[in-house]
């Protein structure tokens, strides 16, 4: 899995129940492969109409197949599993695209190529079928959230914060609802990259120095897509730089740390708005996602909640045994052993697809 954030690429080597079930699922093994710092140039740069972008993003797309294999011959080096005894790599590809009303969603990968790679077969594209059934093909991972998860003991919301937020409302005997909610970590990033350099704000300690604007963060809160009612899904065609400077126009004089208080708040207060609209009964919000490892932003979200009369504990997903960091790996682990079994991977519910569908095309090894 390779996300919004652009930060690299996280992999899992999961193992599922002989008899075909897709639960329990344990991780055996875990890799991390961060991106050189020019690829994630790259790849930012091909999120928006670019000088040649057809065999730019070939290239990128090769060298991220790259980077994949290099995450398959880890996971297997530190399992000591043979790729022959190894049922499929699930590659979800890097977004450069995300434009469900327009009909596509552009994955970034050379499917072809890990497969040469890794001489194990690859499911890869997985949200373009969700889209073609009229879905959104975002979120994903209400799924595998709902099948690892779910319980009848309590209401819980998973929380997955990425570059972009989503949650999963899973509670026993109803539909599973899940959206997205808007921007995650992707903000913050860019914004801390432009003043301190670095990628990320380490344990929301520089935002925590600083004070929200009151403002500024109703400016913010004023976006249309974070009025629409769901199936909804977004991207950095949305919540990118330009984005922030066109909102921040009228507070020029804003200090950098507080527009940095601001961002956290902002991924925050929508987190929790989206929960009491959708997830009034939750007694619990499992956080997943890099979001996860922002003390700050966990402390705001658990008083943003407070703030909406949400009484749901917040928590990560550590507490129910799944690194926060490994989630969305299993997730596409998972949605690639669906495949695999021919079964739907997509939730009509969530997408807002016609039906459900087994997503993903094979690439044999
Ligand atoms: N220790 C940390 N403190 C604050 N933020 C963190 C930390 N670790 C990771 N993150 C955030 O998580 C992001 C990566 O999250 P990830 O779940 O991989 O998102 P994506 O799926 O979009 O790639 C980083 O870009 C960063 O913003
Ligand atoms: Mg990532």
């Amino acid at each position: 899995m390779s996300g919004t954030s652009l930060d690299g690429v996280d992999g899992v080597l999961a193992e599922f129940p002989a008899d075909g079930s897709d639960t329990p699922v344990s991780t055996v093994a875990t890799a991390y492969i961060p991106f050189p710092a020019p690829l994630r140039e790259e790849l930012m740069a091909l999120q928006a109409p670019a000088d040649n972008e057809i065999h730019r993003e070939a290239m990128a797309a090769n060298l991220l197949a790259c980077h994949y294999a290099d995450c398959v011959a880890q996971l297997t080096a530190h399992s000591g599993i043979a790729p022959a005894a190894i049922c499929a790599v699930g590659a979800h590809g890097q977004t450069i695209r995300h434009r469900p009303e327009a009909g596509y969603t552009r994955q970034i990968n050379n499917p072809s190529l890990l497969a040469e790679l890794s001489g194990i077969d690859v499911i890869a594209d997985f949200r373009s079928r969700d889209i073609a059934a009229g879905g959104q093909g975002a979120p994903l991972v209400p799924a595998f959230h709902q099948a690892i998860f779910g319980t009848a003991d309590e209401t819980r919301v998973v929380a997955n914060i990425g570059g972009i937020s989503n949650i999963s409302v899973l509670d026993h005997g109803q539909k599973v609802i899940g959206f997205d909610t808007g921007p995650g970590n992707v903000l913050m990033d860019a914004w801390i990259a432009r003043h301190l350099g670095g990628s990320f704000d380490a344990g929301g300690a520089w935002a925590a120095g600083g004070r929200v604007i009151p403002a500024l963060l109703q400016t913010l809160l004023d976006e249309a897509f974070l009025k629409l009612a769901p199936p909804k899904s977004t991207g950095r065609d949305l919540f990118h730089l330009a984005w922030l400077e066109n909102k921040l126009s009228g507070f020029a004089s804003a200090a950098a740390q507080d527009v940095q208080a601001t961002l956290t708040e902002f991924t925050a207060v929508t987190l929790a708005t989206a929960i009491a609209d959708h997830a009034r009964a939750a007694q619990a919000v499992y956080v997943c996602g890099g979001g996860a490892y922002n003390a700050h932003l966990m402390h705001r979200l658990q008083h943003a909640l407070a703030g909406q009369g949400h009484s749901a504990h917040v928590a990560s997903t550590d507490a129910l045994g799944v690194a926060p960091n490994h989630v969305e790996a299993l997730a596409f682990a998972w949605l690639a052993h669906r495949h695999v079994e021919r079964q739907a991977g997509n939730l009509p519910s969530v997408t807002g697809a016609k039906g459900l569908r087994i997503l993903g095309a094979l690439y044999p090894a």
